[in-house]
């Protein structure tokens, strides 16, 4: 018989707690919730497992508060602790609190599952990676950021509506931080192949782009008492399948750079292969002088919030 795959998730508020469902439903393995409220994720534990007979899964789902020990030898850790964006809140706002509660999170994953790994959902995104690489002492392959899978994930829905086609049908392309400076890139996004630019007028195409670097925002602003967390949480599970099924699924994902796209020692998000040793490549692509300019701005946004935290 197989082992089963566990999954810790750390933060079990919007993100963590709709992350545990997915991850139940889907049956990707079993579903350990930490967080740091008393009762509250085992509560939620309890009442995604009395879901399973009804929605027929098998995953077996424990919360903890404060206790590692269930934790121990998890296959993947989805961390989603920390603060979420409030209205007039910016991400960086965010930075030191974050800090420190990724630090302390990561400290005792370390301590029970030490090959797990890392799947980085915890805002300012990149900075927050480049806390838990350097706290874990895990090798890059194993420390992930999750943001380009949900920022793609915006473009696709507002091309897919602007196009009225399937979902399926459109794939795009995302480089750079999780902010408002990330880059989205028309040029390698597609509909059933064919790039979006030869499908939409260039007005189109901008209004889309810009709705994307700005989709986390727009979110904020309706629900006005917190951030997005659907599509954050799904994309937080397909990067968890991806490895857990060995998938060497092409994903957008904040990685740590040693060089790669002119960038160095810094998390930034692009193109990465995903499978069982967690991030197994980075795919580098040509970008011309304009996109390449705009990574570089991205990065240098990272960049200061990293120099901030003086990592
Ligand atoms: P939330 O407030 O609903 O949940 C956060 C949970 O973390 C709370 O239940 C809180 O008690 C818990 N927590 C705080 N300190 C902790 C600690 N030391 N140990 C364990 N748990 C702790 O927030 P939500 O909406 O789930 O967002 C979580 C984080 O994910 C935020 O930082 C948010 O900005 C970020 N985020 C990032 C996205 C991305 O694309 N990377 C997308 C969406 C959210
Ligand atoms: C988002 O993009 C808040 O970073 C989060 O929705």
């Amino acid at each position: 018989m197989g082992k089963r795959n566990k999954i810790t998730v750390v933060g079990a508020g919007n993100v963590g707690a709709t992350a545990a469902h997915w991850l139940a439903s889907k049956e990707l393995g079993d579903v350990v919730l930490v967080d740091i409220i008393e009762g509250m994720p085992q509560g939620k534990a309890l009442d995604l497992a009395q879901a399973a007979p009804v929605e027929g899964f098998d995953s077996r789902l424990v919360g903890s508060t404060n206790d590692y020990s269930l934790t121990k030898d998890s296959d993947v850790v989805i961390i989603t602790s920390g603060l979420a964006r409030k209205p007039g809140m910016s991400r960086d706002d965010l930075l030191k609190t974050n800090a420190g509660i990724v630090s302390s999170v990561v400290d005792e994953v370390v301590k029970y599952s030490p090959d797990s790994i890392l799947i980085i959902v915890s805002n300012p995104l990149d900075a927050m990676c480049q806390v838990a690489l350097r706290r874990s002492g895990f090798p890059k392959h194993r420390v992930i950021g999750m943001a380009g899978v949900l920022d793609s994930a915006r473009m696709r829905c507002f091309l897919a509506e602007a196009l009225d086609v399937s979902v399926e049908n459109v794939t795009a392309f995302v480089l750079g931080g999780h902010g408002d400076t990330m880059v989205p890139l028309p040029r390698y996004s597609t509909c059933a192949g064919i790039p979006i630019t030869e499908l939409l007028s260039a007005e189109q195409v901008e209004s889309i782009v810009k709705r994307t670097a700005g989709g986390g925002a727009e979110i904020v602003g309706l629900l006005k008492t917190g951030s997005a967390y659907y599509a954050p949480s799904a994309a937080a599970v397909e990067m968890t399948e991806a490895i857990l099924k060995d998938k060497k699924k092409i994903l957008p994902c904040a990685a740590y750079l040693e060089g790669e796209y002119g960038v160095n020692g810094l998390y930034v998000g692009v193109p990465c292969k995903l499978g069982a040793r967690g991030l197994e490549q980075i795919i580098e692509i040509n970008l011309t002088a304009e996109e390449r300019i705009a990574l570089q701005k991205s990065a240098a946004s990272v960049q200061e919030l990293v120099d901030v935290l003086g990592i």
